[in-house]
């Protein structure tokens, strides 16, 4: 049942039951924003197939379209098309872009209009993105001679960018993130001279993926593709992007596959970059019963479906900061499933969850401790102990996202009801996450 108020949306959770049947989560997040962009700075026609319909990739279009793109509606199941405006072609926009919750929208844009000179922007979001970092995007810009500031020293939001000519540089990141690194690549775009990142680990990978596949001149180069370098010869040229379903969204599934007795879960077309598996990587450790079938690559990016089903005895797990790039959007998930192991996980260098939607590590401790969990927070991560037997409760997203659908999973895992508030949050990234979850529950 969901209760709408003015300012919230409350979900009553009841468990029980088994989770079958097949389903295809939509579009990777990750790669919707990628596409968006891309297709706005490349000469001609890009289409998109499979854009996620949510409010992150709408908040980037929507402040692209302030710029003067033309991207047509994006409804579920309707391919995008985008008229780009070339390298250069972004107009100054009138108002204040607003990126609503979204990090990537912020941090991507950040780079995307740092070389457009002589063109002012102020970018803004809501009250969590008004709190997130932005220095680890404005930073790297100011040393290609990018203009940005911001509230306390150039960190929040609203931050304003003067365009200016940049030069190419060699930069380190100091976080293994895909947002700076993505950040650094576009502005590189419009740069005079090379560009080089240099990130500690790998993050995800599908910025330079699409940049090829869009004809930029980019190579991948050192121990585990850790420096990556743009020459800014090449224009943009648009081109026909498919994109996969989203494993941070798969993620639910196979976690409340696994867990709740019954089960059998088959999510069809997920992404399976190695870039993101270590669900998958972890799912091994944890002996979860899975298989992987229909592998293939479309433009460019691997996928394949999943199968998951129930298992009786789950493995604890140890994760560490070298795996964690590959599964960051995963841990609130992984949290949930850590109560339900044989033994004690511990999460450690998951410190950039403090930096998320929320403090998703402080938060899930705060949830998940309602439900009777044995969870310890830790600067850098959690440890919990699998007692098997949560309870239900009255529990919060907090807005966060991840959260929202984590908690959903736990609830159905409890002894007794649960009510979830603020459950709406997870439209930014899968507004149809209560209705699959309806489709899939059989008493
Ligand atoms: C994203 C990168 C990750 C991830 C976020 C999406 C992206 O953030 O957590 O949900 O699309 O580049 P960081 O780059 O900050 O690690």
């Amino acid at each position: 049942m969901i209760i709408n108020t003015s300012k919230a949306t409350y979900k009553e959770i009841k468990p029980g039951g088994s989770l079958i049947g097949k389903l295809k989560v939509p579009g990777d997040k990750s790669i919707s924003h990628r596409s968006l962009l891309l297709g706005a700075i490349a000469e001609g026609i890009t289409t998109i197939e499979g854009l996620l319909p949510a409010e992150d990739p709408l908040s980037t279009a929507s402040c692209l379209r302030a710029m003067g793109v033309s991207i047509s509606q994006i409804i579920e199941g309707e391919t995008v098309r985008i008229e780009g405006v070339g390298l250069d072609g972004l107009k100054e926009p009138e108002g204040v872009l607003y990126c609503g919750n979204s990090g990537t929208t912020m941090r991507l844009l950040l780079g995307l209009i740092v070389g457009r000179k002589e063109r002012h922007f102020v970018l803004t979001g809501d009250d969590s993105l008004s709190k997130r970092p932005m220095k680890r995007v404005g930073h790297p810009l100011k040393m290609m001679g990018g203009k940005v500031n911001g509230r306390c020293n150039g960190d929040f939001a609203p931050i304003s960018v003067l365009g200016q000519q940049l030069h190419g540089a060699v930069i380190g990141t100091p976080v293994a993130s895909a947002q700076i690194k993505s950040a650094i690549l576009l502005a590189a775009l419009t740069a005079e001279g090379p560009t080089t990142v240099i990130e500690p680990a790998v993050s995800r990978d599908h910025t330079e993926r699409m940049l090829k596949a869009f004809g930029a001149n980019i190579e991948v180069t050192g121990e585990m593709g850790r420096h990556i370098t743009l020459r800014p010869e090449n224009k943009l040229r648009g081109t026909k992007i498919v994109v996969p379903g989203d494993i941070s969204s798969a993620a639910f599934w196979l976690i409340a596959g696994a867990l709740i007795p019954g089960s059998d879960i088959t999510v069809e077309n997920v992404g399976l970059n190695p870039t993101r598996t270590g669900i998958i990587d972890v799912m091994n450790k944890m002996e979860i019963n899975f298989e992987l079938s229909n592998l293939r690559e479309i433009v460019g990016e691997p996928i394949g479906d999943i199968r998951v089903m129930y298992t009786e005895e789950i493995q604890a797990f140890t994760l560490d900061n070298e795996i964690m790039p590959r599964l960051i959007d995963e841990i609130p998930i992984l949290s949930v499933a850590a109560c339900f192991c044989q033994g004690t996980s511990e999460i450690r260098g998951a410190k950039e969850l403090r930096v998320k939607e929320t403090d998703r590590l402080a938060v899930m401790t705060r949830q998940l401790k309602k439900m009777g969990a044995l969870i310890e927070e830790k600067p850098d991560g959690l440890v919990i102990t699998g007692n098997k037997k949560l309870i239900g409760a009255q529990l919060d997203s907090e807005t966060d996202h991840r959260v929202s659908m984590s908690l959903a999973i736990a609830s159905l895992l409890a002894k007794g009801n649960s009510t979830i508030a603020r459950s709406d949050a997870s439209s930014v990234s899968y507004p149809k996450f209560w209705s699959d979850l309806a489709q899939l529950k059989r008493n």
